[in-house]
């Protein structure tokens, strides 16, 4: 895990449409600013304006029994290889995370050799490689936390990113769900707040918090 001292260079994932003018673009700003002010080197993904393509065709997929990733994915694993730490930062859609996102996970992450030790032969899961790593997301929801129960429950809008972080072998993977999005975003005071709430969690990501990696900012 990464101590305080050492983290020094994070890599935000940022999936959403919006360059600019969206609660999603303002929480990647908000912790790129808080990153890079104390002293941190901020690299930004920006899925949508990369045209990041989230489909695994029949071509990559044949090639990927033998090993082989295609040249957009290798780069994006160096970009991974190269952070200490990995903030995701994306919108709830649909019970779930964009499309895109989980395409990145899919083709770019969650990859034998890469992520996962899956032994000689590729079928035996021996562990996650990625072990030196925090990670967070950030999840906005429209919705109040009461809603979430009520068609499922709240872990599964995010479970897919989450388990896949853990399952690649990071042991501090925090989540910070900030619900009911369509009532704050009325009340400038709140939307402030919930910034500032995010700003302390862009800067715990230097100190390891393994008690309390659930954040849920609800109200
Ligand atoms: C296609 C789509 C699907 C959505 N699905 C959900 C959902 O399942 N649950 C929820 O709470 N909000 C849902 N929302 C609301 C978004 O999560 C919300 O608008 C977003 O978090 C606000 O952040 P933004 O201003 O950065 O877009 C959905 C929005 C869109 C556009």
């Amino acid at each position: 895990m990464a101590q305080a001292e050492q983290l020094k260079k994070v890599l935000i994932v940022y999936a959403h449409p919006a360059a600019q003018n969206s609660f999603n673009a303002a929480i990647r700003d908000r912790v790129a600013d808080t990153l890079l002010a104390s002293g941190v080197e901020v690299r930004i993904k920006d899925l949508v304006r990369e045209n990041f393509d989230p489909v695994i065709r029949e071509d990559e997929w044949v090639k990927g029994f033998h090993g082989v990733v295609p040249e957009e994915c290798r780069v994006a694993q160096e970009e991974i290889s190269w952070a200490e730490g990995l903030v995701f930062i994306c919108p709830a859609w649909n019970f779930g995370i964009p499309a895109i996102l989980k395409g990145y996970i899919d083709r770019v992450m969650m990859i034998p050799g890469f992520s996962l030790d899956m032994g000689e032969d590729g079928t035996d899961y021996r562990g996650g490689l990625l072990t030196q790593r925090v990670a967070l997301v950030l999840q906005t929801l429209g919705s109040a936390l009461s809603s979430a129960t009520k068609y499922n429950n709240s872990s599964a809008y995010s479970s897919s990113i989450v388990s896949s972080l853990y399952y690649m072998g990071i042991k501090d993977v925090r989540l910070c769900q900030v619900w009911n999005l369509y009532q704050a975003a009325n009340r400038s005071k709140e939307m402030e707040q919930i910034l500032n709430d995010i700003e302390e969690e862009a800067r715990a990501l230097h100190a390891p918090r393994p008690t309390r990696p659930f954040i849920t900012i609800a109200r």
